[in-house]
């Protein structure tokens, strides 16, 4: 007799919420390819192991957009943000035609115009502006009657200053960015419509200006790009471009913060460690990363044609759901797997983990997202040597695919 495999959790389980590690234990072991459930109910392959995980992103009989799949001329994306999520059918495209939905040629096409103005020497450049936004945050932080919720204060400010700065988003449009970045994340179909609506307004508006008037920020040297010879961004991707980027920008490096500071305060041991040694820190977020990373899951993927994965058939046209959490938690890979350890190194493979994805999507803006991680816990702890939880126990959000924290009460000593 063959035993049942393990069923797919629910991703919106409390359970899973709180401890996707252990939620995806089980699963990993005993059925790394499995049919389960993606966010919007649909059915999906679930994969686990990082090795299949790795796959799923890096081959290209994997896709992301169901255009791409042979003899399929529907792409549901679109359709499911209007029936479910409540957007605006005259603008849902700017929201489901994202580079995350692009493949192949077009893919890279989009890729490279965003990276030519996106660059490593802009992300560097930054640093010291990091220091100083972060300085100003825990000087702030100070002033606050205790408990000090650190999400609140300062892991959401921090990321929001820098992509609004990077982008050019002024300051007085910041709160607004916020507000409706929160209801499409949340996805609540009352408050998406009228958000969607009002961030594509502003980013038209934000457009028509730097046409008239160009800065030395991002959203300029997207303008220019849309606007130059050889390979161009439509008037679409445009808009798009500067949402996903912003959004993306935006949620998940605050819960990186969030959550590696809830990681390290209740692991003083390793802590300790980096606050003697500081030059650990840069090899300690890519552990943390790994150990607490904010995103779960990765895009659900579509078979372009059947594929053979972890013993079982994928057939053309289905979804594959990759567990990033899980893939980073797998034993095959690292040594004392569930030990946050920051002094981890990556055993050859690149930074190791796969929680900024990999392959054709691999993260823009992870260079970003660590340099803040960095620059923000160091000088958190630095700061606050007496630093401490105020609360034995830490509220998640039930956002699917996400870990995040609703709040983070601390003392700061
Ligand atoms: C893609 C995670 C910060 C922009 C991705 C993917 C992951 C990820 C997992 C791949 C998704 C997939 O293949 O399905 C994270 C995490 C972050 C972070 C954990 C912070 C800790 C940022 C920031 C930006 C950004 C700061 C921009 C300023 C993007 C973009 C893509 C992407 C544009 C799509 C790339 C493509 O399709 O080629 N991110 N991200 N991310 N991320 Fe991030």
């Amino acid at each position: 007799m063959t035993a049942t495999p393990p069923a797919v959790p629910d991703i919106m389980d409390p359970g899973l919420i709180a401890d996707p590690v252990g939620g995806y234990g089980q699963l990993r072991e005993q059925a790394p390819v499995v049919r389960g459930r993606t966010p919007d109910g649909g059915p999906a392959w679930f994969v686990t192991r990082q090795a299949d995980v790795r796959t799923v992103l890096s081959d290209p009989r994997f896709v992301n957009s169901a255009r791409s799949v042979p003899g399929t001329s529907v792409d549901s994306v679109r359709d499911k943000l209007i029936e479910m999520a409540g957007f605006p059918a005259d603008i849902a495209h700017y929201f489901s035609d994202s580079i995350l939905d692009h493949d192949g040629e077009d893919h890279s096409r989009l890729r490279k115009l965003v990276s030519r103005a996106f660059t490593v020497r802009r992300v560097g450049a930054l640093r010291p502006r990091v220091e100083e936004i972060t300085a100003g945050l825990l000087d702030r932080m100070a002033g606050l009657a205790e408990p000090v919720d650190l999400i609140a204060e300062f892991a959401y400010p921090l990321p929001i200053t820098v992509i609004c700065e990077l982008v050019g988003v002024a300051e007085e449009d910041r709160p607004a960015w916020h507000r409706w970045s929160s209801a499409l994340m949340r996805m609540q179909p009352d408050a998406v419509g009228p958000a969607a609506r009002e961030m594509v307004g502003h980013v038209l508006e934000q457009i028509a200006r730097r046409r008239a008037e160009p800065a030395d920020d991002l959203l300029t040297a997207l303008v220019q790009v849309q606007e130059g010879d050889g390979d161009r961004l439509s008037a679409d991707e445009l808009v798009t471009m500067i949402i996903t980027l912003v959004i993306a920008g935006h949620e998940t490096t605050a819960h990186l913060i969030g959550n590696a500071t809830l990681a390290l305060l209740t692991r003083p041991d390793q802590l300790a460690l980096l606050r003697a040694d500081p030059g650990l820190w840069t090899g300690a977020i890519h552990e943390l990363m790994r150990w607490c990373g904010p995103v779960q899951l990765a895009r659900m993927r579509y078979a372009a044609e059947d594929v053979e994965l972890g013993g079982v058939t994928i057939r053309r046209g289905e979804v594959v759901q990759p567990v990033l959490v899980s893939a980073n938690h797998d034993p095959r890979e690292y040594a004392d797997v569930e030990r946050l350890d920051v002094t981890r190194r990556p055993a050859g493979r690149g930074e190791g983990h796969v929680g900024f994805g990999h392959g054709f999507h691999y993260c823009l803006g992870a260079a970003l997202a660590r340099q803040e991680g960095e620059v923000a816990l160091r000088a958190l702890v630095e700061r606050f040597p007496r630093l401490a939880l105020a609360d034995a126990e830490p509220e998640w959000v039930p956002v699917p695919g996400m870990r995040r924290l609703a709040r983070l009460p601390v003392r700061l000593g």
